[in-house]
């Protein structure tokens, strides 16, 4: 994981480096640094965020690269920090280069000194022993000796103005405008008038007063111009505290675009794939995995089609038996997640076609897929996945929808369209949560529980609530804690129960009569409005009806407000949890 950037241009790049790093903190945040070229190589790093680096805001040079990190082989020192630095060669790298002991190893052997317990220092060293004076020739050498993935910003004292790349597997853009800009992700260097191009896997860049592609082979290749939204792209938080909090309030608008745009995202091709599919395989990780949840009851409920949902990374390693006729549909917020996009390549490689369902459209995964559809959620700045998750859900539902309708079964339509202002109900409503903060604020552990859809919706909100308070969590198939979790309840648990069907109320309302009876706390989320009035409940938000089967919409709503204000009353920023990054681009 981690983000990197590289200036080259007339003004000084230090505060350039820092204000576009600290656009790319989503993606990791553990320790940040950059180096300068001027004859020499200056660098500063810090464990903990860019703003540790405002000291570095005086160095000298119009020409450098930087990075935040996440990390991965090697704690968060100021040691492991990037960019690492060989004699004449900085480097810093997001991925992760799966052979590096062995290149290390051969580097030791030349007796060459190691600062770092990073994969990453390696490419430093293998660049100095490699280069003969033509920087992308040493580029290519060293690429040609990297297994894993990597985007990569080099600076050489033998090449002053001028910052190399390289990528494969992980994003890198270029920007031209106000100088050569290069960033894994295009926020951080998003302003008007800047014209961008997206690096594709195996390609080369040498940024100086201008950039130049190449690809493997080293040739010179003319690229056509990336579509920037600079708007979109330039996050703002438009009055509140969090964009967390600002997110979940999007939910409605979002969905309503997304409404108003229904029919488009059937394509004749997409319809077909579907149409034509006798089994949905879904691939996705996170969040994206429990919208796949969700996506499953719809699809087999509403549209009768088999489906699988696996986490990505259990995917890859599963060795998945594919049938004739599959369609794997691979649901990723940014597109770039590693796991995902491996488990999508693997199935193409055996055959299958592959629908990519992302919010970011020229993401990696987008690229390699057979059909791409966008969810068209905007930018989405929290790491926890909140108005993406309500979006992917939108999409996926419409898909379900749109192949029943195909198969005679219709009226799923005109009920999506109602789904944009029952979620902005759902979001008044869902601020009731805040009374029940004072519950959850000290508690060990919390359960989430429910059946069905609601099943999903625990999960989802089980998740969000570890995520970015920290404090263990469980989401739970209701009838199954009393195999064993029930084992866990105390006396004061907060336990989440999660009830939209009224099929299966009498059930819920057993495992919270359960739970109750052992001394639990029970909070409801719930469309039935006599289930709310249940003296056994601490307390209960009571949200728009919408059927069992699209309820996840909006139960999750309140479950991400409760995990947010939790958050919030514990003093963490629900922005940037510990240890976590929004795009995870390793495996
Ligand atoms: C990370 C994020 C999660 C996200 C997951 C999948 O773990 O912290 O919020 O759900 O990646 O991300 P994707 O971009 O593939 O949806």
């Amino acid at each position: 994981m981690c983000g990197i950037v590289g200036y080259v241009g007339n003004r000084r790049a230090a505060p350039l480096l820092l204000g576009a790093l600290k656009k790319l903190e989503y993606r990791g945040y553990d320790s940040a640094g950059i180096a300068l070229l001027t004859d020499e190589i200056a660098v500063k790093k810090c464990t903990g965020s860019v703003s540790g680096l405002s000291g570095a805001l005086q160095m000298a040079g119009t020409c450098g690269i930087g990075h935040t990190r996440w990390a991965t082989h090697g704690a968060p020192s100021e040691q492991n920090a990037h960019p690492h630095v060989w004699k004449r060669f900085a480097v810093v790298h997001n991925g992760i280069i799966e052979n590096y002991k062995t290149l290390r190893a051969e580097c030791e052997q030349r007796g060459e000194t190691f600062y770092s317990e990073t994969d990453s220092e390696v490419i430093a060293h293998l660049l100095e022993f490699y280069f003969q004076g033509d920087l992308i020739a040493a580029l290519q050498r060293v690429c040609s000796r990297l297994s894993g993935s990597y985007a990569l910003a080099v600076i050489c004292t033998k090449c002053p103005g001028t910052v190399a790349l390289a990528r494969m597997r992980s994003p890198l853009v270029v920007g031209v405008g106000g100088g050569v800009w290069c960033a894994s992700d295009m926020p951080a260097i998003a302003a008007k008038n800047r014209t961008y191009y997206t690096l594709a896997d195996g390609e080369f860049a040498l940024l100086s007063a201008r950039a130049v592609f190449y690809d493997g082979e080293g040739r010179v290749i003319q690229k056509k111009p990336a579509a920037c939204d600079a708007e979109d792209c330039i996050p703002v938080k438009k009055g509140y505290r969090h964009y967390m909090r600002k997110e979940i309030g999007e939910t409605a608008s979002v969905l309503e675009n997304r409404s108003r745009m229904l029919r488009a995202w059937t394509s004749p091709a997409v319809r077909q794939a579907l149409g034509e599919a006798r089994r949905l395989s879904f691939v996705a990780c996170g969040t994206a995995y429990h919208a796949c949840l969700a996506a499953k009851c719809a699809f087999e409920a509403l549209a009768r089609v088999p489906c699988s949902v696996t986490v990505a990374s259990e995917y890859r390693y599963a060795d998945p038996i594919l049938e004739k006729g599959e369609l794997v549909i691979a649901v990723s917020q940014s597109g770039e997640t590693a796991d995902t996009i491996a488990a999508a390549e693997l199935a193409k490689q055996r055959g299958a076609g592959v629908l990519a369902v992302v919010n970011v459209t020229d993401s990696t995964l987008a690229g390699m897929a057979d059909h791409v559809l966008s969810v068209g959620a905007g930018r989405e700045i929290a790491v926890a996945a909140t108005k993406s998750f309500n979006a992917q859900l939108m999409l996926l539902y419409s898909l379900a929808a749109t192949l029943a309708e195909a198969k005679g079964k219709r009226g799923y339509g005109d009920l999506l369209k109602e789904l944009p202002s029952l979620a902005s109900q759902t979001v008044s409503v869902g601020e009731g949560v805040r009374a029940w903060v004072a519950y959850f604020m000290s508690a060990s552990s919390v359960y989430f529980i429910g059946r069905g859809a609601d099943h999903v919706a625990a999960l989802e909100g089980s998740l969000k609530l570890k995520e970015i308070t920290y404090i263990p969590s469980e989401g739970y198939p209701a009838g199954e804690l009393k195999h064993g979790t029930l084992a866990l309840v105390e006396q004061g648990t907060p336990v989440v129960a999660v009830l939209t069907s009224e099929r299966l109320a009498q059930k819920t309302m057993n495992a919270v009569h359960e739970v109750y009876a052992r001394g639990a706390r029970v909070f409801l989320v719930t469309s039935l409005a006599e289930q709310a009035r249940s003296k056994e409940l601490t307390g209960a938000v009571v949200i728009p009806e919408c059927g069992e089967i699209f309820s996840p919409m909006l139960s999750v709503i309140p479950l991400q407000l409760l995990a947010y204000y939790v958050s919030v009353a514990r003093g963490i920023n629900p922005d940037r949890p510990r240890n976590l990054a929004k795009s995870v681009t390793v495996e």
